[in-house]
C-alpha cells in the first residue's frame, strides 16, 4: 500500500471494529483470504488500467520498484556480477518481469501464494520469450507456496543454488501475522543469498499508519481511493497487528503492520 496518499476523511464512511469482524466472519485463515483475493483478480488491459483511479499510483509504485531493482543490479554489476540469480518473493502476476528482463538475470525464481497469479506470471514470461525470438533469455522457475509457512529451499530445482537478489515487493507485511510466519518469510528471503548480496523490497510505513489512525475518532482512515481499518488502536504489537486494507478495485485483504526495526532485527539474525 501507499500510505502517503492525502487523507480526506469527510468523503469516507466511518467503520467500527464490529464492521471489521463481520466483514470477515465467513472466511477462514488470513492466508486463504489473501490467496482467494489475488486468485480472483484477472488481467486488465492497458486501456482499463489507464481509466483506473489508481493509474498514477500504480505508475509511482512501478517506478519505485524499477529504481530499486536498478540500484541493486548496478551495485552487483560494479562487483562483477553481471547476470544475477534472482528470487522474486511474492511475484504476483509477474508485474516485474519486464524490469527483470532489463536487469539481464541468469535465472529468476518466481514464487507466490496465489496459484492463478503464478500461472499469469508464467504466461507473461512465455510472451516475453516469444518477443525475444531467438535471442537468449534468462531461465525461470515458478513455485506456488506460502512463503510464510513453507521452506522454499525444499521446492526449488537446485537446492544448492545461491541467489544474488531477493526482491519482495508489497508482500512481506502479510507474513507478520505471527512471529513464526515472519521468521519463515525472512528465512526464505535471506537463507539462500550469497554472502554480501541483497534483499530489498517495499512495504507499509508503520509509523505513518499509527499516526494516521491515532488522528481519527474511529479505527479507520483513508480517502476516496483507499481505506485502512484496524481492529484496535490501543496497542500496535510487533506481530498479529491486523488491519483490513482496501484499495479501489484492487485490494481488499487482511494485512499486518510491520515495523521497520522488527524487520531489520529479524533480517540481521537470519
Ligand atoms: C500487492 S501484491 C504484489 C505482487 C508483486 N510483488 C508486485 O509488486 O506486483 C501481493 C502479493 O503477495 C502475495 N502473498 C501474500 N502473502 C504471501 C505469502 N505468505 N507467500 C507468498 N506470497 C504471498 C499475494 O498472493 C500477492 O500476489
Amino acid at each position: 500500500m501507499n500510505p502517503s496518499i492525502n487523507i480526506s476523511p469527510n468523503k469516507r464512511k466511518r467503520k467500527s471494529s464490529q464492521d471489521f469482524e463481520e466483514s470477515n466472519v465467513k472466511r477462514s485463515s488470513n492466508a486463504e483470504k489473501v490467496a482467494e483475493h489475488y486468485n480472483k483478480r484477472g488481467n486488465t488491459s492497458c486501456a482499463e488500467r489507464r481509466q483506473s483511479k489508481i493509474f498514477y499510483m500504480r505508475n509511482f509504485n512501478n517506478w519505485t520498484k524499477s529504481v530499486l531493482i536498478k540500484k541493486y543490479v548496478d551495485a552487483l554489476n560494479k562487483r562483477g556480477v553481471n547476470h544475477p540469480v534472482v528470487l522474486d518473493l511474492g511475484c504476483g502476476k509477474g508485474g516485474d518481469i519486464l524490469k527483470w528482463d532489463k536487469a539481464r538475470p541468469n535465472h529468476l525464481i518466481c514464487t507466490d501464494l496465489a496459484e492463478t497469479s503464478v500461472s499469469q506470471c508464467k504466461d507473461r514470461y512465455a510472451l516475453l520469450k516469444k518477443r525475444h525470438r531467438n535471442k537468449q533469455i534468462f531461465t525461470t522457475e515458478f513455485i506456488v507456496a506460502d512463503s510464510s509457512k513453507e521452506n522454499l529451499n525444499e521446492k526449488v530445482q537446485d537446492k544448492q543454488m545461491k541467489y544474488d537478489i531477493t526482491s519482495c515487493q508489497f508482500v512481506i507485511h502479510y507474513s507478520f501475522e505471527s512471529e513464526e510466519q515472519a521468521t519463515m518469510m525472512v528465512h526464505n528471503a535471506c537463507a539462500s543469498l550469497n554472502k554480501g548480496r541483497y534483499f530489498f523490497g517495499t512495504t507499509v510505513n508503520a509509523d505513518k499508519m499509527i499516526d494516521l489512525v491515532g488522528n481519527t475518532d474511529d479505527l479507520s482512515f483513508g480517502n476516496t481511493v483507499f481505506d485502512v481499518t484496524f481492529e484496535s488502536k490501543d496497542l500496535f504489537p510487533d506481530f498479529s497487528c491486523k488491519y483490513i486494507f482496501q484499495l479501489h478495485d484492487v485490494v481488499n485483504c487482511p494485512e499486518f503492520l510491520l515495523k521497520k526495526e522488527t524487520l531489520v532485527r529479524y533480517a540481521r539474525n537470519t
